[in-house]
Order: C-alpha cells, then sequence, then structure tokens
C-alpha cells in the first residue's frame, strides 16, 4: 500500500483510539494492539519524512533534547492570562454579594444569567492551535509572559493535536492541567513500594511534571487537561455567551467538562455551590471551589476589568483539602493483611469538610523521607474518599503556634521544607517500629528488599481473624458453604470464635449460639453446622492453602503437598529443604518457614487437627512422578459436557500444570465455545488446541501417551 495513505490510515486509527481511552475512558483495543499501530506509523515516518505533519500522534512521545537545555523559552500572551477573584467565604453568601456586585454594575435589577463551573486545581495552561493545529502550549508564568511547555503538553493524550472542524487561523484555548486522584494515588503507591519519593498532592504532581526538563520523565506521570477559556482568536466568529464557546471546544475535541450548568441569579448559584460540594469526594479529581462566569459576553464587556480582575467572574472557594496541626503520637496499626502502618494522632484539625483526628503516615520509610516527628507541626491531606494522610512537616524555624491553624487561601504545601529528601537522621527521632505486634504480640518481621512491616500473627492475630476466616472457608480452600462476609463479622464481632480453630468447637459454634445471632434462622444454622462438619474432611494441599500463609497460593501448596506429602514434614522443614521443591524461591520458602516458627500459628494447626480437620495421606503423593508431570494446560470457553473446574483437577491429579495463561511454555490449550484471546495467542504461537473429545481421551487413558 501506498505509504501515505497507510500513514493517514494508522493516525486516524490511533487518534481514534486515544480519544476511547483518554477522553471517553473506554478503551477500544488492547494496548499491545495500539502499541503496533504506533510503531508501525513511526517507522513509516521516519522511512517517509516529508509525509510527517504537525498532527501526527507520534510526536507525543516527547523530545529529550530540551533536557540538556538550561530551561524553557519564554512566550508573551497576545491577551494577557488574568486570575479571577476569589470569594473566601465558603458560605452561601459568597454568591450573593458576587451577583449582588454584578448587577449593581450593569444597573439593573433583573436576573444575571451565569455560566458555573468547576474550579479544577492544577496548572493554567494556553493551548495555541494555528488554522486548527496544535501549534504550542505555554504556563501562565505572571500573567504577561509564561514559559514554552509544549513537548510536555504533547504527552498528554487528551489534548488534540488538530481540532475537528475548526478552520481558525489562531485559536488559543486556555484551560488546566491537572492529575486524577486515580493517577495521583497510583503513582504514589508505586513510588512508595519502591522507598521513593512520593508526589505531595495533585497539583504538585501536575504542576511538577509540566516543568519539568525532560518531557520523557513528564510522560510517566499521566496527566489530563479541562478547557475553561479562550485566548487569542483570528477568524472564528464567536458564540454570544461563555457556554456556547465550551460547548463548541468540545465538538472540536478538546476535553470540557460536563459538571457544568447554565443558571439565572444567586439562589442557583448557591445551589450550584451545594450540589457540587455534596459530590465533591465522589470526583475523580481535585477543586478547590466553582466559579462563576457572566454567561453573556456582551455583559462580560460592559462589566470589563478591575486591577487585572475581571468583574464577570469569581471563584466561590471550599474548605481547604490541606490543613495544619500538630502531631502529638504515631500509633501502629494492624491491617486485614498483617501489614503495619504508622497512624498520625493529630489535634482535631478540619480539613475537606470533616474534622481529622487520624491520618496515615503509610510506612517507616515515608516517615523518615519526609523527616517527621512526633512534636512537628504536620501538614494533613483529606481529598476524596482515601484515607487522610500527613503529607509533610512545617518547618520549623517557621515558628507556627501549636494547635491547628486556618490557611485560609494559601497553600499548606509551600510550608513544606525544600530538602525533603534528606533526612536530619537516617532513623526517625522518637518513634521505633514495634518489634512485637501489637494487637496479637507475635512477631514483627520485614522482608528482605521490602517496605512493609508484618506481624506474623497470622491466623491468630485478631485483626487478620476475620480476613484469615473468609480466606479459610473459601471454596477451593475449607470450602465452608454459607460461610460468607456477613456472618464472619458477626462470629468475630459477637466474640463467638476469637481463632480459626474455634469454627469446629461446638461448645463456642452450635445451634444455639449461632440462633442468638441475628435472628438467624434454625434452618440456616443447621445448614452452617452441617457445612462446618462436611469441610473437616480436606486434602493436605487445600489444607496448606487454607491456612493463609504469605505467598503461598493454590499452586505453592499443591507443589508442597506433593512433594513433601506429609503436614508434619512441610511444618519442620528448613528454608534449605523448602528451597528443594520446584518453583518455590527464597521469598516463599523463608515465608513458610517463617509461619510455623511461630508458636501461636502451630497450635491453630494443632487444634484443627484436634478438633477433626483430616485427609487422606495417601493422596500426598510425595515425589510420585505422575504422567503429566512437567506438561501445562491451559482452558478456555466452555466445554460442552465438563465444568472448566472439573477439568482442571481432573488435570491436575495426573500431574499437569493449568495455567491462567497462554505462553510459548504451553503444551496443549483445550477450547470450548466462546474461547477468545487464549484461542487466537495459541493459534499464534502455534500452540496444539484440542478440543473437550481429545481431553476425555486422555483422560481415558490416565495421562498416558500425551503428544500433543
Ligand atoms: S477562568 C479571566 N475557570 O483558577 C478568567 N479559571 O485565578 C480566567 N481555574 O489559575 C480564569 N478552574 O487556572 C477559570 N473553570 C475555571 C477554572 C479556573 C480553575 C484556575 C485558573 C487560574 C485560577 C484563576
Amino acid at each position: 500500500m501506498d505509504a501515505k495513505l497507510r500513514i493517514a490510515q494508522l493516525r486516524e486509527e490511533i487518534d481514534r483510539h486515544s480519544y476511547n481511552y483518554y477522553v471517553l475512558d473506554k478503551p477500544s483495543i488492547p494496548d499491545a494492539e495500539y502499541d503496533k499501530l504506533f510503531r508501525e506509523l513511526q517507522y513509516l515516518e521516519e522511512t517517509n519524512p516529508a509525509l510527517v505533519t504537525l498532527d501526527s500522534p507520534t510526536r507525543r512521545v516527547g523530545d529529550s533534547a530540551l533536557a540538556k537545555r538550561e530551561g524553557f523559552e519564554s512566550v508573551r500572551h497576545v491577551v494577557p492570562m488574568l486570575s479571577i477573584h476569589t470569594e473566601t467565604d465558603t458560605e452561601a453568601s459568597g454568591a450573593f454579594s458576587f451577583d449582588a456586585r454584578v448587577k449593581n454594575v450593569l444597573e439593573t435589577s433583573s436576573e444575571v444569567e451565569y455560566a458555573c463551573e468547576l474550579k479544577f486545581d492544577g496548572l493554567a495552561i494556553n493551548l495555541r492551535y494555528e488554522n486548527g493545529f496544535l501549534f504550542s502550549a505555554a504556563t501562565r508564568g505572571d500573567g504577561e509572559t509564561g514559559e514554552d511547555v509544549t513537548q510536555n503538553i504533547l504527552t498528554i493524550k487528551s489534548i488534540p493535536l488538530r481540532l475537528k472542524g475548526c478552520e481558525a487561523a489562531v485559536l488559543e484555548v486556555r484551560g488546566e492541567v491537572y492529575m486524577s486522584r486515580k493517577d495521583f494515588n497510583r503513582y504514589n503507591e508505586k513510588q512508595r513500594e519502591k522507598g521513593l519519593p512520593t508526589l505531595v498532592n495533585p497539583r504538585n504532581g501536575a504542576a511538577g511534571s509540566i516543568r519539568q526538563l525532560d518531557p520523557k520523565l513528564a510522560a510517566q506521570r499521566p496527566l489530563s487537561f479541562f478547557s475553561y477559556g479562550l485566548g487569542e482568536v483570528q477568524g472564528w466568529q464567536l458564540p454570544a455567551t461563555h457556554s456556547g464557546i465550551l460547548d463548541a471546544l468540545k465538538t472540536f475535541g478538546l476535553p470540557v467538562c460536563d459538571e457544568r450548568a447554565v443558571v439565572k441569579g444567586a439562589q442557583a448559584l448557591a445551589e450550584f455551590h451545594k450540589r457540587v460540594a455534596a459530590k465533591r469526594d465522589a470526583l475523580p479529581f481535585d477543586i478547590d471551589g466553582v466559579v462563576y462566569k457572566v454567561n453573556s459576553l456582551a455583559l462580560q464587556k460592559q462589566l470589563g476589568f478591575i486591577s487585572r480582575e475581571p468583574r464577570w467572574a469569581v471563584a466561590h472557594k471550599y474548605p481547604a483539602e490541606e490543613q495544619i496541626t500538630l502531631l502529638r503520637d504515631i500509633e501502629v496499626q494492624v491491617g486485614r493483611t498483617g501489614k503495619l502502618t504508622p497512624v498520625a494522632k493529630l489535634e482535631p484539625v478540619f480539613v475537606g469538610g470533616v474534622t481529622v483526628t487520624n491520618a496515615t503516615l503509610h510506612n517507616l520509610f515515608e516517615i523518615r523521607r519526609k523527616d517527621i516527628r512526633i512534636g512537628d507541626q504536620v501538614i494533613v491531606r483529606r481529598a476524596g474518599d482515601v484515607i487522610p494522610e500527613v503529607i509533610g512537616r512545617v518547618a520549623s524555624s517557621l515558628n507556627i503556634p501549636n494547635g491547628n491553624i486556618s490557611l485560609g487561601a494559601g497553600r499548606a504545601e509551600a510550608l513544606i521544607p525544600e530538602v525533603k529528601h534528606i533526612p536530619r537522621s537516617p532513623y526517625v527521632h522518637n518513634f521505633r517500629m514495634p518489634l512485637k505486634c501489637p494487637v496479637c504480640r507475635s512477631k514483627v518481621v520485614r522482608e528482605k528488599g521490602e517496605i512493609d512491616f508484618r506481624c506474623t500473627g497470622g491466623l491468630f492475630c485478631a485483626a487478620q481473624r476475620k480476613q484469615a476466616i473468609l480466606h479459610f472457608a473459601s471454596r477451593r480452600m475449607m470450602d465452608i458453604e454459607g460461610l460468607g462476609d456477613k456472618l464472619v463479622d458477626q462470629l468475630v464481632e459477637g466474640n463467638l470464635i476469637s481463632s480459626l480453630s474455634d469454627l469446629y468447637d461446638r461448645e463456642k459454634v452450635n445451634l444455639q449460639s449461632l440462633a442468638r445471632l441475628d435472628r438467624m434462622a434454625e434452618r440456616s444454622a443447621q445448614n452452617i453446622v452441617a457445612a462446618l462438619e462436611q469441610s473437616k474432611r480436606t486434602t493436605l494441599n487445600r489444607f496448606l492453602f487454607a491456612l493463609g500463609i504469605r505467598h503461598v497460593g493454590e499452586t505453592t501448596a499443591k507443589d508442597l503437598a506433593r512433594y513433601f506429602g506429609k503436614l508434619d514434614a512441610i511444618m519442620q522443614a528448613s528454608v534449605e529443604q523448602l528451597l528443594q521443591v520446584p518453583d518455590v524461591g527464597p521469598v516463599v520458602a523463608q515465608s513458610i518457614a517463617d509461619f510455623f516458627a511461630e508458636a501461636h500459628n502451630r497450635e491453630v494447626v494443632q487444634q484443627l487437627l484436634e478438633l477433626g480437620v483430616h485427609w487422606d495421606e495417601n493422596e500426598g503423593t510425595a515425589h510420585l512422578v505422575l504422567p503429566l508431570t512437567g506438561k501445562t494446560f491451559v482452558l478456555t470457553g466452555t466445554l460442552p459436557t465438563m465444568s472448566r473446574d472439573e477439568a482442571k483437577a481432573r488435570l491436575e491429579a495426573l500431574g499437569a500444570k493449568v495455567a491462567g495463561s497462554v505462553s510459548k511454555k504451553t503444551d496443549c490449550v483445550v477450547a470450548g465455545a466462546e474461547a477468545g484471546s487464549k484461542l487466537e495467542k495459541a493459534q499464534a504461537l502455534n500452540v496444539p488446541v484440542w478440543d473437550e473429545a481429545l481431553l476425555q481421551a486422555l483422560l481415558a487413558n490416565n495421562g498416558e501417551g500425551f503428544t500433543a
């Protein structure tokens, strides 16, 4: 095919998928397919430089040349980028006083029409489109002169490189670059896992990323954009209203936030403020208020400006999501998985609309990195539904009085000392992680190279009890039917069980005690007791899996059962012996040894056995080589007569491994109706594909003679 035609096709396709992914949030192809299209386009453009254009998606890769430069070029804004007056009064009266000022200047008593929007908390950016192509992008700077950040803006995939149906010679679009809460949390989560510096808040994330000299680094911090106004315009007939402008920008393919309204009068402004406040936590991004703009451009002109602020717009704030308060103490909380989290005990402070007394400090390394000590003034952030967190300490030289102070319109994080990454000492001055779990007194460990400290109490630890019981009871483990979330909550909170083994202690869990729980019907209680009795007969591998040993999943449990054959042998095995088991590495081996070294855990196991949990020792097939040992199968689609669980169990009984995805190492894929991508992948990799009939034949032959 002609390169020019193919390039056009690829760009159209890539743009369409990008739009679906980044603007509509509805991915239309797998990432790998997208990358393939992208690389093909890159190749065609490299080999046909004459065909490169300004709207090619390949522009988004980022040119690292900038990184070697001193800084960004300056850009003079043809139309200055102004700021808006802020109504710091977070009550409804803020809306009324703005409306009164507007009516006063316009000398009118009739209701004025307003466009209401969100006040996004990010970084103001001017996008300059010339003849429909994205030409440059600049920060606000001092309003007159900003910095050219085009290369970094190009990495924001929701910003179109070419406008749809807009032939304006010049169209400058103004808006906010921001980082969504999801992207912010995900980025920080990853950094925390690696023990690396985190972002203070999404706004800093956006600003820091845009001002990053290397666009390759900028591209690693995902940003988004919302349009909210215009700069210079040439060759476009403006709509009569501000809302009309935003509607038009949307049709050009620019991101415009749908959370907006056109209303009349002060009362309606106050209602918008209130309605958005109720939704604030649920929004996918931070806002620090709403913005009201007189909708008619003619009236805007009439209202004009006062000291560089438009009289026709105002920002109406919400309570700040960051506040300063005193860190009184640090406590340690144990999570459902045994993870120990240091929690800040704070002088109560009103932040993000609620009073906060506890906030997470994440982990010991974060405390060190942020150089936080008990007794410091710290900055607390509470945004969205996430747990409040301490994001930094305030430099002590600032001499802030004890107790909380309101920051008003100020930015709390501006007070965080610059040298964030060089702690005063390698240890936290007046805090230590405990050596024993504060809940159950079991040993606390930190795996090599890991950030988190964990309680090894497992089954014994009350903090982990609910999770441990649910895990224990689930279908692929002890398979206790009817023992779900709600019942486990009741059993634990009603103090019926304090240890896993209590499940089988009929003096504790019986028809009478169950019936007392939240009006449980007699029939249900009978069913639960019967299910508990039935679950006692199990297999060694299910039992091992059910114990909830960290890093021991279904496959490892089977490997262990197959290798050792007896529970005693596993409980007594040294790390070296455990390492002999196929597929068991140092981390897993250590975790198993730690688990059984903990006396509490051995006790629970002992009690379970004494209360009647058992299995057939002969099912432990130690060292036995079965006909399908070393063969990997993948099951996909619906088989005509067998369930997937059954097929899996029967293949595994013959020694085969049943994997969840197809790779070069797969020996055979068994496909039924509506098999999807796994089947395609098998075909692509030339892996043999079987139907149920072939599988049945193999099973009937006890796995002998497998030659797929
Ligand atoms: S309009 C002349 N609309 O708030 C009016 N600004 O001081 C220009 N901002 O840093 C601004 N959301 O980046 C406008 N919906 C919105 C906004 C908004 C956030 C920011 C803007 C600037 C500050 C205004």
